[in-house]
């Protein structure tokens, strides 16, 4: 039996993992389950998983739900609680699904706990990639990708010699702008840019996904991850979203990784690679989909695929500014206080104006963090 700890248990990827759990009662137990300010939505998880504890890191949040959880459920608020329940001896493993950078610390300290971490924050990886995986090496953790693209990978890759691998390819659906003419880009709606074609995920990575940032993100990521160089890392167009990455080994032998789009399976994945565990997600039906098809992505459509370029071959403040923008970008966009062609343009303003250095502790993450996000207040101000 596992005990599990839930960061972000109230998000898209949370309630995925519920569901899987609920499925497996026999192998999953909830420990903690950590949210921020989604009151109803963790009374209802409370209600079904019966966790010992609950963690509201938002104080307000945490105020409401006082007298609210089932009878036995404790309740803890604020980021040190999190952090505590992430890496205390009955947290068997980790489900890291925060959103943004706040994941940050909670999911490090499991790492540096040796648990068994879930990794779908990305921002993990992009912001902190060599401590994270310093930190896992130092301590044993098993940090799984539970983005589906990594989690393909991750499953390409497993049982193979890692130093025959020549290239990783990632696909992308291109998101819902993928044949609008690029030049009505500059005018869509929120509500346009958060309708993602395949996936139902949350407003700031579907947004992500539409500008592209999110393949860039997932590249940075897959660097860490996989310990690969820039040449070695590329992505390509896939609408069907039905292949979610390729392994190219040095002897010309290509293996991808297939499934239906539902993040139900990646995180099964990582919960528990083998024996598969039911998911109870479609099975996939080729003659049905008929056509797989790829392009390349055109960089006039998404100019972030030629910027990430140069994030990866730089240093790690590269990739904290590029991150640290977009959310700010990504947020002013949400708010409209920006244009959707404005997010990769203040990105791109910011990573011209900082440092390219590498970076070796959380603290200095913060620092290069917050004068990214100083940065880019500039740019939308201006
Ligand atoms: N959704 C997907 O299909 C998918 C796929 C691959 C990777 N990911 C990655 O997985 C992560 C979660 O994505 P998601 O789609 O599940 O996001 P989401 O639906 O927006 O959920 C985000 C979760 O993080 C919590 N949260 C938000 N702000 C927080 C803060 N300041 N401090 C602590 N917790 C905070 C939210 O709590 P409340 O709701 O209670 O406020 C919620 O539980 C992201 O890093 C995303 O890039 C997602």
């Amino acid at each position: 039996m596992k005990r599990m700890t839930v960061l972000g248990a109230t998000g898209s990827i949370g309630c995925s993992t519920a569901d899987v759990m609920l499925r497996h009662p026999d192998k999953f137990t909830a420990f903690a389950l950590v949210g921020h300010r989604n009151v109803e939505k963790m009374i209802e998880l409370a209600a079904e998983l019966h966790p010992e504890w609950v963690v509201m890191t938002d104080a307000d949040a945490a105020k409401a739900i006082e007298g609210r959880l089932p009878a036995g459920v404790k309740l803890e608020r604020g980021m040190d609680a999190a952090i505590a329940l992430a890496s205390a001896n009955e947290t068997d493993m980790v489900m890291a699904a925060m959103v943004g950078s706040a994941g940050l610390p909670a999911t490090l300290a499991a790492v540096e706990a040796g648990k068994r971490v879930g990794l779908a924050n990305k921002e993990c990886l992009v912001t902190a990639g060599r401590l994270f995986m310093d930190a896992a090496a130092r301590s044993g953790a098993e940090v799984v990708p539970v983005d589906s693209e990594h989690a393909a990978v991750h499953q390409c890759m497993a049982g193979h010699d890692r130093g025959s691998v020549s290239r990783v390819v990632l696909t992308a659906s291109g998101g819902p702008f993928r044949d609008r003419d690029p030049a009505s880009l500059y005018t869509v709606s929120v509500a346009e840019a958060v309708a993602h074609p395949n996936w139902d995920m949350g407003a700031k990575i579907s947004i992500d996904s539409a500008t592209m940032v999110n393949k860039a993100l997932e590249l940075i990521e897959a660097r860490w991850l996989f310990d690969l160089s820039a040449d070695q890392l590329s992505a390509i167009i896939h609408p069907q979203s039905i292949v979610h990455a390729m392994v190219e080994y040095q002897d010309g032998s290509v293996l991808a990784q297939l499934a239906m789009p539902d993040m139900r399976m990646p995180i099964a994945y990582a919960m528990q690679a083998e024996p598969r565990l039911q998911t109870g997600i479609d099975w996939l039906d080729l003659a049905a989909t008929e056509t797989l098809s790829f392009q390349s992505v055109d960089h006039a459509r998404f100019p972030v695929m030629r910027l990430v370029q140069d994030v990866l071959a730089g240093e790690d403040s590269l990739s904290i500014a590029f991150n640290a923008a977009n959310e700010v970008a990504n947020a002013a966009f949400r708010e409209q206080r920006i244009g959707f062609m404005d997010i990769v343009t203040t990105v791109e303003q910011v990573l011209g104006r900082v440092d390219n250095v590498p970076v070796g502790s959380l603290d200095e993450v913060w620092l290069y963090d917050g004068h990214a996000r100083k940065l880019a207040d500039e740019v939308i101000a201006s």
